[in-house]
Parts: C-alpha cells; structure tokens; sequence
C-alpha cells in the first residue's frame, strides 16, 4: 500500500484497509527509532499494544520505571456502569485511572457501611500515538511520543433482581477508608413485569448543552439510559479516516462529564460515525471496546428489561453515507437481528421491541437527513416484527415520525395520539440534540404548543455511491431545532389480556415537554 496518506485517499479506503496503512506505517518507524534509543529505557521498549479487549496487559518497560507514583496518589475517575448480557443478574463497573496501578479492585455490598472484599478488575491499556491528534495531509504519523490511558473493568454476576448496590473502585493504596465519598450505587432490573422509565439520546459530545441533557437524565430516574451514538467527538472528523483529527484525551473528559449519571444508571451505547477510530483496529471500535464493558462482544447486542426487549445496532456496517465500515460484518449483524427480532417476538414476557442506532431511517433534517442502507437492509425487518419503536441519532435536532409500514405513513399520529406497532407500524424518533452543535431542518419545527403541520416536508436519502435522493414526505410530524432528552415510561398490562403501553415523551434540553405519544399493546 502508498506509503503516502492523504485525507482524499482515506475517504476511499475501508477501515481496514487504513488501519493496515498505519500499524505498517507505525511499525516501521519505531523498528528505526528502537535502533537509534538503545538503553533508552521506557520509550524505546514501549509497544504499540493493539486497542482491543485482548490486549489488557502492559508491556514490561511500562511496569518497570520506579518514577512511576504510588497509588496513593492515583485517583480512579469516570465511574460508569453497564448491564451484562443478563440485566437482572449481571452488572460491569468501569472506570478509568490517570496512571498505571496495580490490582485496580471493586468492592460491593448492599450497604454503603457494609462492602464487600475486593473483587479484582481488568486493566486494559491504550496506547496512542501523540502524532495523530492533528494528522495533517501527507504528513505520516510520527515518534513524538505516546498516551497512554488505563480503562478498567469488573464485570460483576450472580447479583439478585431489584437490588440496590454500593460500590467503591481502588486499587492497591487506594481504598474505601478515607474515601468513603466516592461510594457510588447501582440498581439491577427487577425480574418481573414491573413498571419503568428508561432515557435515550445521540450526539452528545463535551459543553455545557450536554451537561445540562445529562444532568436532566438523572432527574428521570430512568433504569437505564441508551446513547444512540457520536459519544465524545474526540475522532473530531466523523469520517473513520485515518486522516481525522483524534485526541483519546478527550474521553478522559467525557467520562468526567458523564459520571455523576453513569456511574448508577447503565449507560448503553450504540456505535456512531464519531466512533470510527482507525487507529487501533481493523474496524476501528478497539478503543471502544476498552473504555466500555459490551453485553456481548461484538459492537452490536441486546437485552431485555422487564417487558422490553432492546437492540443495540451498529449502522456503520450498513451505512451508504459513510462508508470507511460498511459491510464489515459480512452480512452477520442483519441475520443476528432478524434472529433476535423473530426469538423475541415469540417470547410471551416480551411485548415491545426498542432499537436503537445512529444514523436515521426517517429524517428529514438538512444535515444527514436519512440513510438508505438503514432503510434497505432493516426497515423490512422492523415492518416482519412489528418493532415498536426506533431511536436515532446523527442529526443534532429531535423528528417524530407517524407510524411508517413499508416506506410510507400509515396514518397521522399527532402529538398525544396512541399507536399500535402490531397495526400501524413502527416509530422512529430522531433524538440526536443531547449537546452537540444543533443542525436545522428546511421546514419550520412543529412541537408541542407549537404545532405547525406540513404534511410535505423535504428531505432526502443516502443512497449507494454518495448519492443525495431527494423526497417530500408526509410522515414528519414533529420537529424541534434545539436540544433534547427521549425519556419513555413502561406500564405493564396487570392482566393477561389488558393493553401494556409504553408512553414516549420528548423533552427539551431544558426540560419541557415537547412531544408525547403512547404506543400500546
Ligand atoms: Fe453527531
Ligand atoms: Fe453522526
């Protein structure tokens, strides 16, 4: 492969390919800088470890210097919690910490008094070339030096339904005695159909926007909170090419921000473009996979709650718009959810199905607007099963569509109406406005209070080979320029035959209420 790289190559290469250009690339820098460093200790011997959940041990010569402080000094950060693959039972607690420390633990117990004896964790290590956070043109990257950042992970089990838990993250010289504040807790999902609230939304990046959405998430008290993707901007470009700017440190930010909601209610992510970074994996999730704990181990997965089932999907992989992932799963992901999607329908104790991912089926918003490869390879899908509704994210504003069933509305659902999946078809909601720089739609927002039907609204799709489609579409039914919260209620049905709903209600970055409607069963 050219040994020069330049931003309108990349734009035409895969993941995997620009990957393979940069490790290649790396390796032979550094097999030239080892030869001139000989005896230089730390920096000549350290490796470029692969960002991947493998890859959780450190080199020796990062072990080694006695410079290195003394875990008393070294503060844990960036608390969060996610659900294993069993909600009910299984938790991971994750965090970060600034330096390398030995035998990061946790320690749990149903008491903040009472904790429990150290339950050992998994310290993974990324390493980044500090060269890459402002790759410019053809300027290959360099040896200016590495970052180094420590991702820690307990994923813990056998935890009983319902239950609230306390814990506290340390390591050797640094434990719960002294620092009984920054005992934290979590909640596991009751075991049987119980009335709950979850939190959704995409786009959020570091500002002061996101941190008053975050902060309006906790004010829900939701179970669970799903972030549909471009997590921390910190791969800044969007384009997963090697060629973006990408400073890892960022994230160190972004857990700070998140922590005092993360750290108790389970933050599920789904894979944004923002997440694409090329550096540290063939498809480019490496990093991801270190800093987060995923239910299962691939960049898709689901679980239920209570009586909803939930899907996290990776849209890259089926993405006309941004290619640099499409069709890295070989097909697997869209045969997995049809699997998922067809089990869980038979399944009596489930009756709404929610999926989550970044980019749009239906928007009409002037930014993204909506994504072709969603729409050709799922929508089907979502239409066979019945799948209630679809949450979004990408364009930075909050759409509402009507019910849709094979590409057109079914009929109008005006703010307040109540939709039934099984007759009318799926919703899709665009709540991409969590703090990221908000985009504009072409037609005038229509919400709550502010009701402005337009039942041709222009927009356009993401079709193969980079192409724009336009459409005028009846189905957009509220829209909001600003930022915004999706927080939905679960009310089991009481009795075998009675109707459960889920009530859906959109919510500014400010907190009121902008839209509302109720899907039942
Ligand atoms: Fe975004
Ligand atoms: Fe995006």
């Amino acid at each position: 492969m050219t040994s020069k790289m330049t931003p309108d190559l990349a734009r035409t290469l895969p993941a995997a390919e620009q990957h393979e250009w940069f490790r290649s690339r790396m390796t032979s820098r550094r097999s030239l800088l080892r030869g001139g460093l000989v005896g230089a200790g730390a920096v000549a011997g350290a490796t470029l470890l692969p960002g991947t959940a493998s890859a959780s041990t450190p080199s020796a010569a990062l072990l080694a210097p006695a410079s290195r402080p003394p875990g008393t000094v070294v503060a844990p950060f960036g608390r969060h919690v996610a659900f294993g693959a069993d909600p009910t039972h299984q938790m991971s607690v994750s965090w970060v910490v600034p330096d390398l420390v030995k035998r990061p633990f946790v320690r749990i117990g149903t008491s903040p008094w009472d904790l429990g004896e150290r339950v050992y964790a998994d310290l993974r290590n990324l390493t980044t070339p500090r060269s890459i956070i402002r790759f410019e043109d053809d300027q290959s990257p360099n040896d200016s030096g590495d970052i180094q950042q420590y991702f820690v992970h307990a994923n813990l089990d056998r935890l009983r339904p319902g239950r609230t838990y306390y814990y506290f993250v340390g390591h050797d010289g640094w434990d719960v005695k002294g620092n009984v504040t920054s005992v934290r807790s979590f909640t596991t999902a009751e075991s049987g159909r119980e009335p709950f609230t979850f939190t959704a939304f995409g786009d959020q990046g570091i500002s002061y926007d996101a941190v008053a959405t975050t902060g309006l998430i906790r004010a829900q008290n939701p179970a669970f909170h799903l972030h549909a993707g471009d997590i921390s901007y910190a791969e800044s470009g969007g384009g997963g090419n090697i060629t973006d700017s990408y400073d890892p440190r960022v994230w160190d930010s972004f857990f700070t921000q998140v922590e005092p909601v993360a750290s108790g209610i389970p933050w599920q992510v789904a894979m944004g473009n923002h997440e694409i970074e090329t550096w540290y994996s063939p498809d480019g999730y490496g990093g991801q996979f270190d800093r987060f704990a995923f239910p299962q181990s691939t960049s898709y997965y689901s679980f239920t709650y209570g009586n909803v089932a939930v899907l996290s999907l990776d849209v890259n992989d089926v993405s006309n718009e941004i290619p640099a992932n499409r069709g890295y799963s070989g097909g697997k992901q869209t045969a997995w959810l049809e699997k998922q999607l067809a089990a869980f329908r038979k399944r009596g104790d489930i009756d709404f199905i929610v999926a989550f991912f970044h980019h749009c089926a239906y928007c009409t918003c002037d930014s993204h607007s909506s994504e072709g490869g969603a729409r050709t390879n799922w929508a089907p899908l979502f239409d066979k099963y019945s799948v209630d509704l679809v949450i979004n994210g990408h364009n930075h504003i909050y759409e509402r569509t009507d019910p849709i069933k094979a590409g057109a509305a079914t009929g109008k659902a005006p703010i307040g109406a109540t939709v039934h999946a099984a007759e009318q078809g799926t919703t899709y909601i665009t709540a991409g406005g969590a703090g990221a720089s908000l985009y504009e739609f072409s037609a005038a927002d229509s919400y709550a209070g502010h009701v402005k039907d337009n039942d041709a609204v222009p927009g356009f799709v993401n079709d193969p080979g980079g192409v724009q489609t336009k459409e005028t579409v009846s189905w957009s039914r509220v829209r909001y320029t600003g930022y915004c919260l999706l927080v939905i209620d679960s009310a089991p049905a009481k009795h075998q035959h009675g109707t459960s709903t889920l009530t859906v209600r959109g919510l500014s970055g400010a907190g009121q209420e902008l839209d509302r409607i109720v899907l039942a069963r």
